[in-house]
């Protein structure tokens, strides 16, 4: 079954972290207006889809992914004049909204768990997942994701509730009839507002098994373990399709799923167009994993299986970055001396491959991770727990703050930096979360004007993508370059084509010559600043886009 909404193929996605975008008030908190005033950025760039992370009504334990109110705007951020606002502007620039849409759980003072807490006989006792106690304890030894037990004790009703996440965010009960209405038909008043994308959160988790065994897996230092039959369970695919026929399917609404899936296999069976669930999915993998296992071998593989299981039959979203993930350049690039070129490499292999692909705030500048001195700065629930996992099994703190300082969300959530003035030009007040001190050399004013910087790349790539159907249409072939850290690529249709060598190490490596016989003109490098390709000898963290001879 072929793609039915072939625009997507033509998407390239921003994505905004509300809170650390731009101020607009001076309360040191990113903000709707601010948005506003910086939407010209995003069209400079020529993006033409603007995916919010959260901005509902939300106490904010884990940034909006704890939503209280899902028709209402954070007071922090705004209101719903200024979201009206902005969706007038994104449509005056052609920029699709997709909103950040969380529906595996609520926040804890969400109205529905306030009712649904009191008694075991309320209208909205079902609204959530409660359990009696087993033994005077919790119902098994599930672990949460930020931390402690995955359940949580309710005096009240005498039952505990369960959290995959933070015992802020119950889980909704998915198998409650009427809980679903009332998700899709608030999903339903979002696009009628114009909402034209939902990015759907930690999807993979909607069904429940009913008995909620104990895990089998190996206990985390504070005695819990990961559940080991919570992701991707027939069920949920259930909920996902009829979501997608009750909300979504009038064929004008983008879909993506953020997805925990144990093979591509799985994964794929979240984005097959014949099963009627998602548009794309963006996989998730623990920032700890990816940091101890990635490797250039490994990038090249995961892309080539996604596309070789599904070459036609669906749909990938393309990224390296997001809000839960360290910055691209310091995980797989080089934040020293490399910083430029290295960031234009990260770049051009993911403008290259097939899919969609997702740009996350800052990352088109080459934004990298932060060292904040003290443990006390850090923000981030997960990383808090991580920090704690760490000490409990008897790691020296100092080596603990080093491993965080890794692994750490707020590593892409420090404020955007837009100029080399106090607060690198995102609020003119004390910033929530402290600014990147590499923000005097790293901003945009200071590459906005620069053709040769790391901004220039992303507009040459995203023009580039926009002429050449090669790149958003056509084929993937990966050659044998005989190197693991030296990836090569083509990309061909209707007998235009690309070829694409990234080298993705300090080390200087040599194109073998035969796969050089077929080049045209070179398209774009990461060396342009140094006069651009200088031969098959390509120096470290090289990477160059040829037209391949017609
Ligand atoms: C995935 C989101 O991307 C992440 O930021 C959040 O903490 C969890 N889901 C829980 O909503
Ligand atoms: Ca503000």
């Amino acid at each position: 079954m072929q793609l039915s909404k072939d625009w997507i193929k033509d998407l390239i996605i921003y994505q905004i972290y509300p809170r650390s975008f731009c101020d607009s008030n001076g309360d040191g908190i990113g903000d709707l207006p601010g948005i506003l005033s910086k939407l010209y950025h995003l069209s400079n760039l020529g993006v033409n889809a603007l995916w919010l992370s959260p901005v509902y009504r939300s106490p904010n334990d884990d940034n909006g992914y704890d939503i209280s109110g899902y028709q209402e705007i954070m007071e922090e951020f705004g209101s719903m004049e200024d979201w009206d606002r902005l969706r007038d502007a994104c449509r005056e620039r052609g920029i699709r909204i997709i909103m950040d849409m969380v529906v595996n759980h609520s926040s804890d003072e969400h109205p529905w768990f306030t009712e649904s807490r009191s008694s075991r006989d309320n209208p909205k006792s079902e609204y959530y997942i409660w359990r009696d106690p087993v033994d005077g304890h919790e119902p098994n030894n599930w672990a949460s994701c930020f931390g402690g037990s995955a359940w949580e004790f309710v005096p009240e009703r005498g039952q505990y509730y369960f959290h995959y996440f933070s015992k802020k965010q119950p889980d909704l009960n998915w198998a409650c009839p009427e809980l679903r209405e009332e998700i899709y038909s608030m999903m339903n008043w979002w696009v009628a507002k114009g909402v034209e994308g939902f990015r759907v959160d930690a999807i993979s988790y909607l069904d429940k098994p009913q008995d909620f065994p104990d895990s089998k897996l190996s206990p985390r230092p504070d005695g819990y373990s990961f559940p080991d039959c919570l992701s991707c369970r027939p069920g949920t695919h259930d909920h996902i399709r009829e979501m997608n026929r009750r909300v979504y399917s009038s064929g004008n609404v983008m879909t993506v799923g953020e997805v925990s899936a144990p093979t591509v296999e799985e994964l794929a069976n979240y984005v097959r167009t014949e099963r009627e669930e998602f548009d794309m999915a963006i996989p998730f993998v623990p920032p700890i994993e990816e940091i101890n296992t990635w490797s250039p071998e490994k990038l090249k593989h995961d892309a080539w299986e996604s596309y070789r299981i599904m070459p036609e039959e669906g749909w990938w979203a393309r990224f390296l970055s997001n809000h839960d993930k360290p910055r691209q350049v310091s995980l797989y690039g080089d934040d020293g001396e490399y910083w430029e070129a290295s960031a234009k490499l990260l770049a051009m292999f993911i403008h290259t491959l097939p899919g969609t692909p997702f740009i996350y705030q800052g990352e088109e500048i080459g934004m990298t991770n932060v060292s904040f001195p003290s443990f006390e700065d850090y923000d981030d629930p997960s990383t808090r727990d991580q920090y704690h996992q760490y000490i409990l099994s008897g790691m020296d703190p100092s080596k603990a703050l080093s491993l965080v300082r890794l692994e750490s969300r707020d590593n892409a959530r420090t404020p955007m930096q837009w100029d080399s003035s106090e607060n690198a030009g995102f609020t003119t007040g004390k910033p929530w979360l402290k600014v990147n001190q590499n923000a005097l050399k790293i901003n945009v004013a200071a590459q906005r004007q620069d053709p040769h910087s790391i901004y220039s790349c992303y507009k040459n790539l995203i023009a580039l993508r926009k002429t050449c159907p090669a790149l958003s249409r056509g084929n993937l072939c990966f050659l044998d370059t005989g190197c693991p850290e030296l990836i090569g690529l083509t990309r061909s249709y209707e007998g235009k084509g690309l070829l694409v060598f990234l080298n993705f190490s300090k080390d200087g490596h040599t194109i073998p010559s035969g796969l050089l016989e077929n080049i045209g003109a070179v398209l774009m490098s990461s060396y342009d600043r140094e006069g651009g390709y200088q031969g098959e000898n390509l120096r470290p963290y090289e990477a160059v886009i040829f037209k391949m001879k017609d």
